[in-house]
């Protein structure tokens, strides 16, 4: 071990293991750039006034958990916390929205950093891959989003998550509910720093996680009862929308999320099997976003799901993933000649889109064959100096064990046959 190590809260991804993660990201992409949706990549730090503003200057992701810091040049960045309101920002840059073209689609993978209190599933870095539909009020567009994250999961191979649906009302109902929960929260017996949640973000409250609390909020107004029509309305065309598209969802009237921006629908995956970090997923729309940063009005919806609690949920639920082989066939060389030749048609079957792997070292056939062992490789190719007199080299097929001598010349056509 070196003198260092990975900061706490963190992990680094190493082979094996990590062919898991980027089969998730995959998974997760494939239905996302089946749908229209475009590959965006922004910056790992923002200014930080970006997320103060976007996901708000009460929430815990920015009194607490960020990492800002003033560069030498006296700038205040931030490490991004989450991915919205940096690709919102981006398309505003780049006038994505004026191209004509409502809603812009657009999809990310990369990493997040929050400063939180490591556990299981909760970690300082973190990954997703998120996906953002900017521009266009439609039910059938959160509806969309929704159905793609049921169909990554279960691609996958997931089936024990559950998908929890609400609406956080609008510019027009909101306030009026929020006023009535203040009313509600202000009658019940809550401490100083409680009470004065209530009055910033009373919608926070009903997400704290303390017994006392919780026992104190069965009473509470739900917003379900405050919508205003046009928000009922929107609400009832999305669930009919997945309702059609044979996705189950569970509607929790108290499902209230960690960031300010969501108005409307919000949504989040959970799965069961993950402790206290249960959320593999989650969003929703946020139609005021795009105001609070500056930019015209542009309502939108998005979601983002965590690569590392999928992980997690597939080793909960026992899902092995069906991982390629990363090497089809390994070159053992025995002497200089028979290393020249090898290696050139190790080149040559990879030109042909192969995947191959060479004993590098100048092992002995006992050592070499070890390592084409732990590659995996469905063939071994072997040469000594005898086969090469002969113009043959010995393939060797690693399941059956049986072994043949091929042309020098026939043997990449012969792979190629074999391996379809
Ligand atoms: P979020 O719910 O904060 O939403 O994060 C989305 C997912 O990222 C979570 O469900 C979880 O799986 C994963 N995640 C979050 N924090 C951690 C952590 N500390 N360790 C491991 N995994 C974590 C957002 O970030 C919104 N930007 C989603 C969105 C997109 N809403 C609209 N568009």
């Amino acid at each position: 071990m070196s003198t260092f190590q990975a900061p706490k809260g963190t992990y680094d991804l190493i082979p094996p293991d990590s062919a898991k993660f980027l089969a998730v990201r995959e998974a997760i992409a494939a239905p996302l750039r089946n749908s229209g949706y475009g590959y965006i990549e922004t910056p790992g730090f923002e200014n930080v006034e970006l997320f103060a503003r976007g996901v708000g200057e009460s929430t815990d992701i920015v009194t607490k958990e960020m990492y800002a810091f003033e560069t030498k040049g006296g700038d205040q960045l931030a490490l991004r916390p989450e991915g919205t309101a940096s690709v919102l920002r981006a398309a505003l840059e780049a006038n994505l929205h004026k191209a004509g073209n409502l809603p812009v689609k657009l999809w990310y993978s990369g990493s997040y950093y929050r400063y939180e209190r490591p556990q299981k599933g909760r970690y300082r870095h973190f990954s997703q891959v998120g996906a953002e539909a900017i521009g266009a009020e439609d039910p059938a567009l959160d509806a969309e989003l929704i159905i793609l994250a049921d169909q990554a999961y279960r691609s996958l191979g997931l089936r024990e998550f559950r998908i929890l649906l609400n609406s956080l009302g609008d510019k027009e109902c909101r306030p009026v509910y929020r006023a009535a929960l203040q009313d509600f929260l202000h009658g019940l017996d809550l401490d100083e720093e409680t009470l004065r949640r209530a009055d910033i973000n009373p919608l926070r409250v009903l997400d704290d996680k303390r017994p006392d609390v919780q026992k104190q909020l069965t009473e509470a107004p739900l917003l379900r009862d405050y919508l205003c029509d046009a928000c009922k309305a929107y609400h009832e065309e999305v669930r009919e929308l997945i309702t059609a598209a044979g996705v189950a969802f569970e509607d929790d009237p108290r499902l209230v999320r960690g960031l300010d921006y969501y108005t409307r629908t919000t949504f989040e995956f959970v799965h069961d099997g993950l402790g206290s970090q249960s959320a593999v997923g989650g969003g929703g729309r946020y139609d005021g976003l795009s105001e609070m940063i500056g930019g015209p009005a542009l309502p939108s919806v998005g979601w983002a799901l965590g690569v590392d609690r999928t992980v997690l949920a597939l080793e909960a639920e026992g899902v092995e993933l069906e991982l390629p082989s990363t090497t089809s066939v390994f070159a053992v060389p025995l002497g200089d000649e028979a290393r020249r030749l090898l290696f050139a048609k190790v080149t040559e079957l990879r030109k042909v889109g192969i995947a191959a792997d060479f004993s590098y070292g100048h092992k002995g056939l006992k050592g070499a064959m070890k390592n084409a062992n732990r590659s995996g490789a469905r063939y071994t190719v072997v040469a000594g100096e005898r086969d090469l007199a002969d113009g043959v080299v010995q393939l060797k097929d690693m399941e059956s064990g049986d072994q043949t001598a091929v042309g020098v010349n026939e043997i990449v056509a012969e792979l190629e046959s074999r391996l379809g």
